[in-house]
C-alpha cells in the first residue's frame, strides 16, 4: 500500500488556508488520492472543546494556552493523523505545529525551544512532508477575515466569529508574518511559500503545481 502524505497549510489570518484545504482535496481525489481534511485545533472531540475553550472562551495565560494546543495536538495525532497516514491517506491539515511557533513563540513571545520540545512530544517527532505556507500582505488578510464577518452579519454567510487571534493587535500580526518569513528561511525544504493573493482557483493552481511535484 502507498504510504501516506501529510501535508501542512499554514498562514495568517484569512490567508485562505481553509479555501485552499477543500480545492486541493478535491483536487486530490479527483485523481484518486484518499484524503483526510482537518484542522488544529480542533480535530479530535476533545480537540472541539479546546478550539471553544482556545478561541472564543475567557483569556488564557501564554503557558496554559500552548499546553492546551499541545494537548489538543497529541490527541490529533494519535487518533487522527498517524491512523490515516498508516491508511496510506493524504493528510491536509489546517494548521499544525508551525502554527504554534509563530503564534505562540514570535507572538506571545513564548521561548522557540521550548515550544519545539513540546512539539516534539505531542507529535511523537511527527513532522509534515510538506507545509505549504499562504503567504498574503497582512491588510490582505485582515480584510478578507473582515469581509467574512461583515457577510455573516448581513446573513450572507455561515456564522463565523471574529475570535481572538483576529482581535489582538497590528503589531502581534506584525510578529506572527515576521515569524512565519523565518520558519520558511530556517526550513525551505519542508516550508514552500506559496503567493496568496489573486483568485482561490488562481492560488489553488499554485498548490497544487508544488504538491504534484512533490507526489510524483
Ligand atoms: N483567493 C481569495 N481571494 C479572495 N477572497 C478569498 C480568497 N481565498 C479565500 N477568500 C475569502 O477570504 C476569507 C478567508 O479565507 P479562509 O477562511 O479560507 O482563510 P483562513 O486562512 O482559513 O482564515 P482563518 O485563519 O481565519 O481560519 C473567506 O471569506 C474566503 O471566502
Ligand atoms: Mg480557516
Amino acid at each position: 500500500m502507498r504510504s501516506g502524505v501529510f501535508i501542512t497549510l499554514e498562514g495568517g489570518e484569512g490567508a485562505g488556508k481553509t479555501t485552499q484545504q477543500a480545492l486541493l482535496a478535491e483536487r486530490l481525489q479527483q485523481e484518486g488520492y484518499a484524503c483526510l481534511c482537518t484542522r488544529e485545533p480542533g480535530g479530535t472531540a476533545l480537540g472541539q472543546e479546546l478550539r471553544a475553550l482556545l478561541l472564543h472562551g475567557d483569556p488564557i495565560s501564554p503557558l496554559a494556552e500552548l499546553l492546551l494546543y499541545a494537548a489538543d495536538r497529541a490527541e490529533h495525532v494519535q487518533t487522527r493523523i498517524r491512523p490515516a497516514l498508516a491508511a496510506g491517506q493524504v493528510v491536509i491539515c489546517d494548521r499544525f505545529t508551525d502554527s504554534t511557533l509563530a503564534y505562540q513563540g514570535y507572538g506571545r513571545g513564548l521561548d522557540l525551544d521550548l515550544i519545539r520540545q513540546l512539539n516534539q512530544l505531542a507529535t511523537g517527532n511527527l513532522q509534515p512532508h510538506l507545509t505549504l505556507w499562504l503567504d498574503l500582505p497582512l491588510q490582505v488578510g485582515l480584510e478578507r477575515a473582515r469581509s467574512r464577518q461583515t457577510a455573516h452579519l448581513s446573513g450572507a454567510k455561515k456564522f463565523s466569529p471574529v475570535d481572538r487571534m483576529e482581535q489582538a493587535q497590528w503589531p502581534f500580526h506584525q510578529r506572527l508574518y515576521q515569524g512565519f518569513q523565518e520558519l520558511a528561511a530556517t526550513e525551505p525544504q519542508r516550508i514552500v511559500r506559496i503567493d496568496a493573493q489573486g483568485s482561490p482557483e488562481e492560488v489553488a493552481r499554485r498548490i497544487w503545481a508544488v504538491v504534484k511535484s512533490r507526489l510524483g
